[in-house]
């Protein structure tokens, strides 16, 4: 079994593990409030089926989304920011690189990645053979945090959701988070972004590559090495 293999089957385990606990913790309540057994016929059991399938969020269009974004005051970036930044490219992409959240440049264009690190970005995506159009570009909050300070745990929570829907509609095979903030909010962990790169981490059923963000290296440019060898494992996975 391969290293990447062995770790979705243990994420698998684990979150099986913790399902099951939910149901047994449920169970024991209603048993504890008198419940005695359950209505198992063929029709309660359609109607149970059909139940789950309404509550499953359904996928807009990415379009339906974007302009969702465009209007949102879900937090106080929205009074700071000259424009949202949803996020661009291959609608139908293998792979996604979601960053940290818009910079004076993107708050300005409205486009993901197009100031310095953006540039260092594109270098990294033609290293891999590819160009911005084969792939899709994003970030966690999807407005310009003030001064470019660290979003806040209350910001990163409110636009979240936007981003699961954009992950829902396009299903990507792979992401390439980066930097800290990235990694860290998708993978729900505190680990550093040091010990989390170098290995794929499971994100759903999507393989997910923590590397260094592009405006570190160009504080660090020692660290491109790591990053490329980041690149190369995702290269090899993804067979390019
Ligand atoms: N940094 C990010 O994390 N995202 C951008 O879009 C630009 C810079």
């Amino acid at each position: 079994m391969t290293k990447h293999a062995a770790s979705n089957e243990i994420a698998a385990r684990e979150s099986l593990a913790e399902t099951l606990e939910a149901i047994s913790g449920t169970l024991k309540y209603m048993a504890a409030s008198g419940c005695k057994g359950f209505e198992c016929s063929p029709e309660q059991l359609n109607a149970v089926k059909t139940l789950s399938r309404l509550s499953e969020v359904q996928p807009e269009d990415l379009e339906g989304i974007q302009s969702e974004v465009s209007a949102c005051m879900r937090c106080n970036l929205s009074k700071t920011r000259t424009q949202t930044v949803f996020g661009e490219g291959d609608s139908r992409a293998r792979l996604v690189f979601v960053g940290e959240g818009p910079g004076y440049e993107e708050d300005q264009q409205g486009q993901p990645f197009v100031g310095a690190a953006g540039q260092l970005l594109t270098k990294i995506i033609q290293a891999m053979g590819l160009g911005r159009e084969d792939v899709y570009i994003c970030n966690i909050i999807k407005c310009r945090p003030p001064g470019n300070r660290n979003p806040q745990p209350e910001e990163i929570e409110a636009c979240l959701p936007f981003l699961e829907h954009q992950l829902k509609v396009i299903q990507p095979e792979y992401i390439c988070a980066l930097g800290a903030v990235a990694a860290q909010t998708l993978l729900k962990t505190e680990t550093p972004i040091s010990r989390l790169r170098g290995r794929l981490h499971s994100f759903g059923k999507i393989s997910l590559m923590p590397t260094f963000h592009p405006a570190y290296l160009l504080r660090n440019p020692d660290k491109k090495r790591d990053v490329w060898k980041d690149i190369q494992l995702l290269m090899r996975e993804m067979g390019l």
